[in-house]
């Protein structure tokens, strides 16, 4: 892990945090809830998790957060109209389409229907929010990444050239301010942790062996960075939900540099401090894989808790697979990050039905256990 000069407490660095322009858009401090069914069907150590599938604005998620930043941004620099895009049921686009109603902005989306997952344009889920909230929704034939980027370029100088003051997602610019809101998630974790009672054994508050989260850019570097500024022992590890076409430790280790930067806090990240997993994507972004069908299942089944099939439920199966390969401390409690993503499920009605009716969803008492990843 990155060093930093001096390590801040808690209340220091939520004090540097503070210091940026925000938009309060989010239901904070998120739970953070012992899991004890969960645990059991799992044989693990105890499992706890951040409950930022409940941060609110239209049906929670990690980014809220992020936008509560983003936002105040665009309004600083009076922008009228946000540009934004990703794939066709993106809850980052959902998150950022609500966030702009809430503040009274226009947003344009630009939706890619690259990925299985993303066709047809079946309008359910986050497409369906997306529409709901009032965003102006273009889908295009192109990927996430490159190809959705480029048109979002295009069609904000369209509008510049029309006289609008548009904000536009760049990612070398606005991914490092997303960063600092999970600063603050990494924050409330551990002060949440320092003062828990749930788990009879830890009356006296304990530290994370380790914090798990699905990520493959801003919401982990955020929390790497917390980790760093608070010179903590315990790794942050990030499963993937997607494998972006650039290296995505050295694009996670930037962000977290740049996000010290706009904070005061002095840590200079390389990709070797990025733990990240991005064997539990499977076949590509989007696609279900048994061991995110599983942990979907048995998260539900026993906690009545939901994830997703292309964020959360591939981080829980990373997770899953992590404690029963023997990576983990059998005792010391691990954190699981929910990022949300519940809404994209809605899309997803035909493959988990078919799962259903094939009985695949089940619990690992109920069927061969699914090892080996997804
Ligand atoms: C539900 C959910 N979790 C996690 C992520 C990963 O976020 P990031 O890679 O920006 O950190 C996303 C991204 O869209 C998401 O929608």
């Amino acid at each position: 892990m990155a060093q930093v000069e001096t390590t801040l407490t808690t209340d220091e660095l939520r004090e540097r945090v503070d210091r940026l322009p925000r938009l309060p858009l989010g239901h904070l401090p998120t739970p953070l809830e012992y899991l004890p069914r969960f645990t059991q069907a799992i044989g693990g150590p105890p499992v706890y998790i951040k409950r930022d599938d409940c941060t609110g604005l239209a049906f929670g998620g990690n980014k809220t957060r992020h936008n509560e930043f983003l936002i105040a941004d665009a309004l600083e620099k009076g922008a009228e109209l946000v540009v934004w895009g990703a794939g066709v049921q993106s809850n980052n686009c959902r998150q950022t389409a609500a966030a702009c109603a809430k503040a009274g902005l226009d947003i344009h989306l630009v939706l890619g229907r690259g990925k299985p997952a993303d066709g047809p344009d079946l309008v359910q889920g986050n497409l369906l929010l997306d529409h709901l909230v009032g965003a102006h929704v273009e889908i295009i034939d192109g990927q996430v990444g490159p190809e959705v980027d480029a048109r979002i370029a295009e069609v904000a100088d369209e509008y510049r050239q029309a006289g609008r003051n548009v904000y536009e997602w760049d990612r070398y610019t606005v991914k490092s301010l997303a960063a600092v809101s999970y600063v603050l998630c990494l924050v409330e974790i551990i002060e949440q942790a320092r003062e828990d009672g749930q788990l009879e054994t830890r009356a006296g508050g304990w530290t994370p062996q380790a914090v798990y989260g699905c990520s493959a850019g801003s919401t982990g570097a955020g929390m790497v960075l917390a980790a760093a500024a608070l010179g903590a022992q315990y790794p942050v590890r990030h499963v993937a939900p997607i494998v972006w076409p650039w290296d995505t430790r050295a694009d996670m280790a930037k962000i977290a540099t740049e996000a010290g930067e706009r904070i005061g806090v002095d840590a200079s990240f390389v990709g070797d401090d990025i733990e990240l997993f991005e064997e539990f994507v499977g076949p590509d972004y989007g696609v279900v894989t048994p061991g995110c069908l599983e942990a979907m299942a048995v998260l539900a089944r026993t906690e009545g808790i939901l994830v997703d099939p292309s964020y959360s439920g591939k981080a829980l199966a990373g997770l899953i697979d992590h404690i029963r390969s023997g990576r983990l401390d059998p005792e010391e409690p691990v954190v699981f990050v929910h990022t949300g993503g519940t809404p994209a499920l809605f899309a997803y009605n035909e493959v988990l039905s078919e799962q259903i009716a094939a009985r695949s969803l089940a619990m690992p008492a109920d069927q061969p256990q699914v090892t080996g990843g997804c």
